[in-house]
């Protein structure tokens, strides 16, 4: 069986590690894997580090489109991506997410005939302002085999008509859900040991005496509006009086913070001692940071997730969010970008420090799963 995967965004460099080491393991006899890097990130902390550190295999192609428009960007990977998959022929398409990446992937496959799997599918925010929210409609249903991490996205799923209990053969026509673990589980499991072997993120910065937030923000819904970027900068720089705040800066919100806080705010973020601002860190020394952390506040969706996993308590700085689970279990608090629900959520949390995070995103071996479904319904074996 040959798949074409596609990556472009860090977080799917990321995910793209779990099906890699499960091919390499287990399936190396069986499964060809085209890597194929939009170029959507670039950096080497956005990207090269990713391949380094997580034995990713080097991608095949790499398309380089770089940062552009969502129609420039996405039409450029669309173009790429078409030409690949005529002269690759793959069994499958693998898409992660709902990134740009994710949308032309979707686009080029689907018009050209090659069956598309989503991992990560059905989940929702029901909120079409997010430019990810188009990305994953569009991508679900256009998807063959469809891999679901949560109860809540399949339910995503039945409600938007997709049939639960049919049979193969499986197309576009007729797509096949699969309710299984979260691939991005399978990854914290297997790195959490090694990240405490091989980084020395802890103790580079101090860390290890004094309890400290971790934080990350980077949605284009909190960094590209001036009022809402400044209310989560005035929560941190009161949180920071109380405890200490690591803040590894996605390029996005580093270049914003320049726009659109105002210079008075900008002083007192890079005058704060108590708070580290730090470029992208590596998957390792997130892994590490997030176990030792107190508690984790974010807008991403991956960090949300990975602080649950890691047991720790979550501050989302969003509306609202597809992880409904870890809402629902009382660890985490949906704040948004709202200084007061902000600093409320971290007085619950130090009131009353959950202690309980039933088992939601699988065993650990989601990559394994969707293997071995792609194997048995692969109908050109
Ligand atoms: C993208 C995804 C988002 C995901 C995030 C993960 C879309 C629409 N959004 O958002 O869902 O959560 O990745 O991190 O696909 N930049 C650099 N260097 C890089 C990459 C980006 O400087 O290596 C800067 C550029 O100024 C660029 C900006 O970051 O314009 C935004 O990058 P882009 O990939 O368009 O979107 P993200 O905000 O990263
Ligand atoms: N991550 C990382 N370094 C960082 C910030 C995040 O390795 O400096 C990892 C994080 O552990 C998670 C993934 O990147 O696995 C999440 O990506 P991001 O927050 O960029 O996007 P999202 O998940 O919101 O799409």
């Amino acid at each position: 069986m040959k798949l074409v995967t596609i990556i472009g965004a860090r977080p799917q460099i990321i995910k793209a590690a779990a099906l890699s080491r499960a091919i390499r393991n287990h399936y190396a006899d069986q499964i060809q894997e085209v890597i194929v890097h939009t170029g959507q990130h670039y950096d080497d902390n956005m990207s090269q580090v990713f391949f380094d550190e997580l034995q990713i295999p080097r991608p095949d192609y790499n398309l380089h489109v770089g940062s552009a428009s969502h129609g420039v960007q996405t039409a450029r990977m669309t173009e790429g991506i078409e030409a690949l998959l005529i002269k690759e022929q793959p069994d499958f398409i693998v898409l992660y997410g709902d990134t740009n990446s994710t949308l032309a992937g979707a686009i080029a496959a689907a018009k050209i005939h090659v069956p598309i799997v989503h991992i990560e599918a059905g989940l929702r925010s029901f909120n079409k302002s997010m430019p990810e929210e188009i990305n994953r409609i569009v991508c679900d249903h256009c998807s063959t085999l469809l891999f679901t991490p949560t109860k809540a996205g399949l339910e995503n799923l039945k409600r938007e008509g997709f049939p639960m209990d049919n049979d193969g053969p499986f197309t576009i026509d007729n797509p096949k859900v699969y309710h299984c673990g979260d691939i991005m589980y399978d990854n914290s499991l297997h790195f959490a040991d090694i990240a405490e072997e091989k980084t020395d993120i802890i103790q580079r910065l101090g860390l290890a005496e004094k309890p400290f937030i971790l934080a990350t923000i980077h949605r284009d819904s909190n960094t590209d509006q001036p009022e809402r970027l400044s209310a989560i900068f005035k929560a941190l720089i009161k949180l920071s009086k109380e405890c200490q705040v690591v803040l590894p800066l996605h390029p996005r919100t580093e270049k914003l913070i320049k726009t659109n806080l105002n210079e008075d705010l900008q002083k007192q973020i890079f005058s704060c001692t108590n708070i580290k601002l730090l470029p992208p860190v590596s998957f390792l020394e997130m892994v590490a940071l997030e176990r030792h952390a107190q508690l984790v506040m974010t807008d991403s969706g991956g960090v949300q997730k990975e602080a649950y996993f890691f047991k720790k308590p979550g501050i989302i700085l969003r509306p609202e969010t597809e992880w409904l689970e870890i809402v629902e279990t009382g660890n985490a608090i949906l704040a948004d970008a709202d200084e007061s629900r902000i600093m409320q959520a971290w007085q619950h949390f130090k009131d009353n420090p959950p202690t309980a995070f039933p088992e939601i995103f699988g065993d650990g071996h989601a990559a394994e799963f969707m293997l071995e479904q792609m194997l048995l319904t692969n109908t050109r074996k």
